[in-house]
């Protein structure tokens, strides 16, 4: 087995160089030329409707959700990153991404795929990261990987993964101390002793007690990395991860009550839409520094403290809409440097003093988009637009009474600060048209 492994690794390494040296051997076919030069700028569609595009100067290839069971003719040959997550792929022939000699990922996540014949990965000289979670595999040995000499990122976890001897050489390959991220949170789904076993730290020969004998010299203690002591984090048994084309952290629709702990740095985007999250507690984003796009529409929120959206200086689109909300606290928008988009609509406004906060900051935030923004109380404001309400209890507003008056607005942006005196609502002194509520 082990000898065969090695002549295996030699002739598959052997083909590559001929093949690399052979002159113009792996280029594309010269029709990728001028063509999508910008970032992500040009859109290419190609059969089976897959989308071409270009981002940092590397050609992606989209064919995600396209019901797809094999990789189709006619791609093109100088594709970086291929991204087939959730298609119908069930096998995974030899040879079958051979022409992508540039590939450098390869998502095959949320596939049916059980089998990937030996040679499935032949070519893939330059193949840095292989996603291959939420799929039906049960088996796999080492030599699939042999052809991936630059594999440092291997997901292959959400498997049912069958413990038996045949995965022996898999698990071997998994412990070695330098691949220490390939395979995390992989765990056995069979047999009944050794479910939920990690293949990283299992001790191989139990895959086989029935070859125990001949296992002389195991080494007893697996390494055990920092990485690998590290708790579970909550996030990888609720929420999906995508790599490509961006980290995207997918939480929709599991009953969540809280923001998951332990957040991946790198994530880019994250939905924790259909959750049931009442209440954003301060800091609950901080580790997630690069995000850009968070949703958290239909939570029931009712509750955001004021330092909850700390640390996302990045952000720019946040969905907050079909929640139970009723007015900002003073101060929840101000770490929110980036914010392009809000999305605010279906939440039950109430359009008294308190919602003043919101209209300042909008104001000061001219280049935010926002929408939904649309009085559901007291009665006599229902439907109204948010701005209109304010406007109207300007416009009752005395000027001299005004500029007297201590107000958020002006702690908000001292730059700004003179010309919002004539612009911004200011609580009145005279009698009483509407309630007033001070913020405290
Ligand atoms: C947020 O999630 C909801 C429900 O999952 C979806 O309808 C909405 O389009 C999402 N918002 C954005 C900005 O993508
Ligand atoms: C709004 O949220 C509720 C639960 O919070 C959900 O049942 C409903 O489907 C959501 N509506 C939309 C349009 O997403």
């Amino acid at each position: 087995m082990r000898l065969g492994s090695a002549l295996l690794v030699l002739l598959i390494l052997g083909f590559a160089e001929l093949r690399k040296a052979r002159p113009g051997g792996g280029r594309g076919r010269g029709r990728g030329r001028g063509r999508g030069r910008g970032r992500a700028g040009t859109v290419k569609r190609f059969a089976a409707d897959c989308k071409e595009y270009f981002e940092d100067g590397q050609k992606h290839l989209d064919c995600q959700d396209r019901q797809l069971t094999a990789v189709t003719m006619g791609w093109p040959e100088d594709t970086v990153h291929l991204l087939l997550a959730r298609n119908k792929i069930q096998v995974l022939r030899d040879n079958s991404f051979s022409q992508f000699r540039k590939l450098k990922s390869l998502d095959l996540q949320q596939n049916d795929i059980s089998m990937i014949e030996e040679g499935a990965f032949n070519g893939l000289s330059h193949l840095t990261t292989l996603l291959l979670q939420h799929n039906r595999l049960q088996v796999l040995t080492e030599e699939v990987f042999l052809p991936l000499p630059r594999l440092s990122y291997l997901r292959i976890y959400d498997n049912p993964w069958s413990c038996h001897c045949h995965l022996d050489s898999l698990v071997r390959h998994l412990q070695v101390p330098s691949n220490r991220n390939l395979g995390n949170y992989a765990k056995c789904a069979e047999p009944a002793n050794l479910r939920g076993q990690k293949l990283k730290k299992m001790k191989p020969e139990l895959l086989c007690p029935e070859l125990q004998e001949n296992i002389l010299k195991e080494p007893e203690d697996i390494p055990q990395g920092p990485i690998m002591a590290k708790k579970h984090p909550d996030y990888i048994t609720t929420c999906r991860t995508y790599m490509f084309p961006k980290p995207f952290l997918d939480c929709r629709n599991q009953d969540l009550k809280n923001v998951p702990a332990d957040l991946p740095s790198d994530i880019v985007k994250m939905d924790l839409s259909k959750n049931n999250i009442k209440h954003l507690r301060p800091k609950e984003f901080v580790s997630v520094k690069d995000l850009k796009f968070l949703n958290l529409s239909s939570n029931n929120l009712d509750r955001i403290d004021t330092a909850a959206f700390a640390g996302l200086l990045y952000l720019r689109e946040l969905d907050l809409s079909n929640n139970s909300l009723r007015y900002f606290q003073y101060g929840v928008l101000e770490h929110l440097y980036f914010i392009r988009k809000l999305a605010l609509g279906d939440n039950p406004w109430i359009c008294d003093y308190n919602i003043h906060y919101l209209i300042y900051w909008l104001k000061h935030h001219t280049s935010v988009e926002y929408s939904g923004l649309v009085c559901s109380s007291p009665p006599e404001f229902s439907g109204w637009l948010v701005e209109d309400y304010v406007k109207t209890y300007n416009a009752d507003c005395p000027k001299d009474i005004l500029l007297g008056q201590t107000d958020p607005a002006q702690e908000l942006n001292a730059e700004t600060e003179e010309q919002e005196k004539e612009v911004l609502p200011r609580p009145l002194t005279g009698p009483k048209k509407f309630e007033i509520i001070r913020l405290s």
